[in-house]
């Protein structure tokens, strides 16, 4: 055998060790006939449940208002599954199989006890012990609605805070947690109340990208880049996430939460925090968890600079993207014609400690933008430049490294080469890294990721309480900052742009700009 090919089996022998153990369990989802369900959670359990990797046996439970059966419910399940698998056409006979483990509870769960009492002797149904007490709790409900339904569960017995090992019972929740520093505290004590922190999976599904669990891998598993990964080589860091769609059908909702609630509360602080958090002791969840909320609170104080200076805030207006006409945000559908709402925020963040003391770390993210694009590029430091200056000008390109987490994955490094030929001239190529041309097309959804890992009970990938709030913290002193202050010309930006003019000022203070994105489609 080969050396290397010794290499590859340990490798995979490590990883294979590795795999979790997910028991067979009950997964009950509160807002069974919402577009949660439909879109994302049944098609990801059906991919699990065809790629042999779901439990076995498991039960999935529906519950919601609308009157209907399990036949019912399955069937209107198979059409969302035609329409939101990733894997085409969906087999009838897969399906079926899948979907005999599928039932609906009817009821109403915000306000009628019966309903849980009618979930839990359906729950006690199941022959097997491991489906009556392994149960996943999922609220796929309205924000407000997190407390009631956990209070509900607890008081019926549902959700107990110390089931008899080795059973267990976990309740996923997904953002928004809260909508600022004060009502996502209360909330956290609330769902304390009656179910310990370790109970409690938040969700960000940014977490379930494989690109965004790769950034520790990559930052502690690579000797070169370890030691480059500070203050000293580092110059600044771009963290780009620009979607290339409108707010569609969800004016209302952006209405009440606008890109910096929406996207930078959650995906953009969470990504900051993998690049910028110190190794963990371990890679248990609460060792991963306790660093992220340290970097989070090592950003400096926004309130200690006017707020213009490191934050700007934008909102599209029509243009064109990929050469297709958009409307302004204000046109959108439940948008106010006056809305002051951002559908573009671009920041400037410095994180005050010894590994990151003012190098500025840049964040953008906004709707309607020129492409579709999630990236993290980590801007090296120049060399001095004294040998090449006389032939190639004074300007050399520093070297950059760009994670590119969707789409295009991958993760390119671009340095400096000569051109051949007899002349001294120099410019900028690039190694580049391809995620479907190393490991083929793997493209697992991230909820797909995140369920299983919540059924296996590994947290890493969840949010604990104080990271959400921590976030929050940052989020609000940048709304105190805007306070009620209308949009000004220069926040305007056209569809298909890469954001408003006054974004340019955020890192041209700095003698920074921002570069266009690798990977963007
Ligand atoms: C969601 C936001 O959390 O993330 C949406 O509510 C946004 O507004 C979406 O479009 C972006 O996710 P992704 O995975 O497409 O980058």
């Amino acid at each position: 055998m080969e050396f290397s090919e010794h290499l590859d089996e340990l490798m995979i022998c490590r990883l294979d060790s590795t795999k979790k153990e997910v028991e067979p369990c009950t997964v009950v989802i509160f807002g069974a006939s919402g577009d949660l369900t439909a879109r994302k959670l049944i098609p990801a359990f059906f991919h699990l449940f065809q790629d042999k990797v779901a439990p076995d046996p498991i039960r999935i439970i529906g519950v919601a208002r609308r009157e209907k059966d399990h036949e019912s419910w399955r069937e209107e399940l198979w059409e969302a599954c035609c329409r939101f698998s990733r894997t085409q056409p969906v087999e009838r006979q897969d399906w079926e199989k899948f979907a005999q483990n599928i039932f609906y509870c009817q009821g109403d769960y915000g306000s009628d006890f019966a309903t849980f009492e009618r979930l839990k002797s359906m729950v006690g149904e199941a022959e097997d012990e491991r489906l009556r007490n392994n149960i996943l709790f999922y609220l796929a409900t309205k924000p407000s609605q997190f407390l009631d339904v956990t209070a509900h569960l607890d008081e019926s017995g549902l959700l107990l805070r110390d089931p008899d090992p080795p059973f267990w019972r976990r309740v996923v929740v997904e953002k928004p947690i809260g909508h600022d520093l004060a009502s996502a505290s209360a909330l956290n004590q609330g769902l304390t109340k009656h179910a310990h922190e370790k109970q409690i999976y938040r969700i960000d599904h940014y977490l379930g990208k494989e690109t965004v669990q790769n950034i520790l891998m990559f930052r502690f598993s690579n000797s070169v880049f370890e030691q480059l990964w500070n203050r000293q080589a580092i110059d600044h860091v771009q963290i780009t996430v620009s979607e290339d769609m409108g707010v569609g059908g969800r004016g209302g909702y952006y209405e009440e939460a606008g890109a910096l609630r929406d996207m930078v509360q959650n995906h953009l602080l969470q990504v900051l925090a993998l690049v910028a958090m110190e190794p963990p002791v371990s890679l248990e969840a609460e060792s991963i968890r306790d660093e992220k909320v340290k970097a989070l609170r090592s950003i400096r104080p926004l309130s200690l600079a006017p707020i213009e200076t490191q934050v700007v805030r934008g909102q599209y207006v029509g243009g064109k993207v990929h050469g297709e006409k958009r409307i302004a945000y204000r046109d959108e559908d439940r948008v106010a014609e006056d809305s002051n709402v951002e559908t573009y925020v671009g920041m400037k963040l410095y994180i005050d400690n010894w590994r990151w003391s003012n190098a500025p770390f840049y964040l953008r993210t906004g709707k309607n933008m020129k492409a579709k694009c999630s990236e993290v590029r980590i801007q090296f430091r120049s060399t001095p430049n004294v040998l090449f200056a006389a032939q190639c000008g004074t300007k050399l390109d520093n070297n950059a490294l760009t994670l590119r987490l969707q789409p295009n994955e991958g993760i390119s490094l671009r340095f400096n080469g000569k051109i051949p030929g007899s002349t001294m001239q120099i410019r900028p190529v690039r190694m580049d890294f391809r995620y479907d041309s190393e490991f083929g097309a793997y493209t697992p959804e991230a909820y797909e990721r995140l369920l299983l890992e919540a059924m296996a009970g590994d947290a890493t990938l969840f949010i604990r309480g104080d990271e959400v709030e921590a976030a929050w913290s940052i989020v609000d002193s940048i709304r105190e900052g805007w306070s009620d202050q209308p949009l000004t010309e220069r926040e305007f930006y056209k569809a298909g742009s890469w954001g408003p003019d006054a974004a340019d000022d955020l890192t041209a203070r700095q003698g920074h700009n921002w570069r266009e994105p690798e990977g963007g489609k």
